[in-house]
């Protein structure tokens, strides 16, 4: 059986700079894994080289073994990638509502519609007619995330959901993550905060200037294993 996304020895660059190295990853659906690594170690470049904002200078990207390298990133929308960017990206002059449909508009058929991204994230239900400009930190998370729903994506790609935020915010973004996973979202999560990645995580992959220095399942890998990996102490 194929792998839901395998990333096969990508590389890519920004102009002279190489961001990736040969870079590895598969992700089997329905699993969690948490990408990990510190700044600059390549993790954004990773996943938006998968949601196809960026081309690998060499590799393949495939989703259920099909090469989708040269696709284009609304048609892997289409496809079930959906990316929740580092930053979130609201758009600042649309209200909450209007942000969540423009992330369908793209997308596939499911159980992720208004209502139940309303649901899963009641702080967005209560600002749905505010503008994006005024929205706090956490409110534009979980829009941005539900946004990213709206398209029913085989696979999420979060980056940096807890980049920012204060602690009990991160914790009710987090909470309402296993609900997503129980709709049979595959999701891939960039963090550099480690407990809250270690937390939902099946699988761990560090990343160190664009290369894979440590993986394993989260239950198996140390604490210490992944601080060392993280900070390039490793032998
Ligand atoms: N748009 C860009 N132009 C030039 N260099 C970039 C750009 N985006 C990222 N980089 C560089 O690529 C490397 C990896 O960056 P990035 O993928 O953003 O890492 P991370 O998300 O892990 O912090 C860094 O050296 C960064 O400076
Ligand atoms: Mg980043």
């Amino acid at each position: 059986m194929n792998a839901l996304l395998s990333v096969e020895g990508v590389d890519v660059h920004h102009g002279d700079l190489q961001a990736l190295h040969g870079l590895d990853l598969t992700l089997d659906e329905g699993e969690t894994l948490a990408v990990i690594g510190a700044n600059g170690a390549g993790k954004t470049t990773l996943l938006r080289t998968i949601a196809g904002s960026l081309r690998a200078t060499r590799g393949e990207v495939r989703l259920d073994g099909d090469p989708i390298g040269s696709t284009p990133a609304h048609v892997r929308v289409a496809r079930g990638i959906a990316l929740t960017p580092e930053g979130r990206r609201i758009f600042p002059s649309l209200t909450v509502e209007e942000n969540l449909l423009v992330g369908g508009y793209r997308g596939r058929k499911g159980p992720w519609d208004l209502r139940s991204v309303y649901e899963l994230f009641p702080l967005v239900h209560g600002r749905r007619t505010r503008a994006g400009a005024h929205l706090s930190g956490g409110e534009q998370q979980a829009t941005a995330i539900g946004r990213a729903l709206m398209a029913n994506p085989r696979l999420l790609l979060l980056d940096e959901v807890s980049l920012g935020l204060a602690p009990v915010v991160v914790k009710e973004i987090y909470a309402a993550l296993p609900q997503v996973v129980a709709r049979g979202t595959t999701v891939l999560v960039v963090e550099q905060d480690l407990n809250q990645a270690l937390g939902v995580a099946d699988r761990v992959q560090c990343l160190l200037e664009g290369r894979t220095v440590l993986e394993g399942p989260a239950a198996t890998i140390s604490r210490e294993d992944v601080t060392a990996a993280y900070f390039g102490l490793q032998e």
